[in-house]
């Protein structure tokens, strides 16, 4: 019988997004809640010609174009199908195994799969009890990492949390561990406003990522973008799958940034009723996570996972993160428009009723610290 790689036999399944979510409010993947600008549906209608379809894809051409946008030279990008693929193209250039990775804790699932998958071991180091990454022990984990600490991952803002480490803390790292690859995943990059991409050209050692996936609404299509100095991406594309990007993915892009001004627009309106939403929590003393993404963490208490069936049953997707154990009660809700926003706290302050009149107690107090199961029967 075929045996895969002990590494893979050990591999932990990931949990990509459930199914049949077509149709509901989904506020789970911290996607787009409303889609891409028309001109970008408009502009993959005309490319599919079956002609062109024929052909392998293309890259020059858009890879100047995206370069401009990003304002990097071509050299300094490489395309990927999507910021996933990005994170294996990492692990496919440079981890043996038995390297190491040193990740926050939590964070972002896939850098540890693909990573796990290469044979590597990781090192977590938790964000203390206020949500803030302790630099020191961040340093300690890479420089006390044996074999040395091979890369570190930082998704900034960070997902669950939606917590942004300081360019100060970051360029700690940088400096630090110059012989560590250090990855800025900047998924949220739309919503946060903040970056460190120019400084692929001061750190030999620094990959910047960036996705289409979310504020620009493309998660369908798989199209993401690595940056790093000219050195460290000629590296990288020794190991590229030629084509990991198909034709249709890159014309979206291109049509995507010529209408960036409608993501813009977006992020916008998202980061308003993020404020809005984070004060409803407020004012029912819910604890949640400030966040500088298009998402929020909020603690709810045991009942998590009741309350997200309960969202599900009406047609509102949240994701639970209960399966963490450092995170059992904790749900992170994807920010989407105004309306949707309203209809989420609407749908919650429902709930609250209901189990308020079934309880006769502040329910959401109840929440926040120990409720059980069985009030929601
Ligand atoms: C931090 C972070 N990076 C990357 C991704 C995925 O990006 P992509 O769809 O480009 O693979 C996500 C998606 O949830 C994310 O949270």
């Amino acid at each position: 019988m075929l045996r895969p790689r002990e590494a893979v036999r050990l591999l932990k399944k990931y949990r990509p997004p459930m199914e049949g979510r077509a149709g509901k409010l989904r506020l789970d993947f911290n996607e787009n809640t409303v889609g891409c600008a028309p001109e970008v549906a408009r502009a993959l209608r005309r490319a599919l010609v079956p002609e062109a379809l024929a052909r392998y894809p293309e890259y020059e051409e858009g890879r100047g174009a995206l370069a401009r946008y990003f304002n990097v030279a071509p050299g300094e990008m490489l395309l990927t199908n999507g910021t996933d693929d990005a994170i294996k193209l990492i692990t496919d250039t440079f981890v043996d195994p038995g390297d190491v990775l040193v990740v926050p804790a939590p964070t972002f699932p896939v850098f540890q799969f693909f990573h796990s998958a290469a044979g590597g071991r990781t090192v977590q180091v938790r964000f203390d009890e206020d949500f803030r990454l302790p630099l020191d022990r961040l340093l300690q984990a890479i420089n006390q990492s044996r074999p040395a600490g091979r890369w570190v991952a930082l998704a900034n803002p960070n997902n669950p949390t939606g917590t942004m480490l300081p360019k100060k803390d970051l360029a700690a790292v940088l400096e630090a561990a110059p012989r560590t690859l250090v990855l800025v995943d900047e998924a949220y990059f739309d919503f946060s406003g903040e970056t460190v991409l120019p400084w692929i050209r001061k750190y030999p050692n620094l990959a910047v990522s960036r996705t289409f996936s979310k504020a620009f609404g493309l998660a369908a299509l798989r199209m993401g973008c690595l940056f790093a100095s000219e050195g460290l991406a000629d590296d990288l594309r020794r190991a590229q799958n030629p084509f990991a990007v198909n034709a249709l993915a890159l014309a979206a892009a291109l049509e995507a940034i010529r209408h960036h001004s409608a993501v813009r627009r977006y992020a916008r309106d998202v980061r308003a009723n993020l404020e809005v939403f984070s004060k409803w929590l407020e004012s029912r003393e819910i604890p949640y996570v400030p966040s500088r993404a298009n998402f929020v963490l909020t603690r709810v208490g045991e009942c998590a996972p009741e309350i997200a069936r309960r969202l599900r049953e009406e047609g509102i997707l949240v994701r639970d993160w209960s399966y963490d154990p450092h995170l059992r009660g904790y749900l992170r809700f994807t920010i989407g428009t105004r309306e949707q926003t309203r209809r989420l706290i609407e749908e919650l302050a429902r709930m609250e009723h209901r189990m308020d009149t079934h309880a006769g107690s502040h329910v959401w107090r109840n929440f926040v610290s120990y409720s059980p199961t069985g009030w929601f029967a």
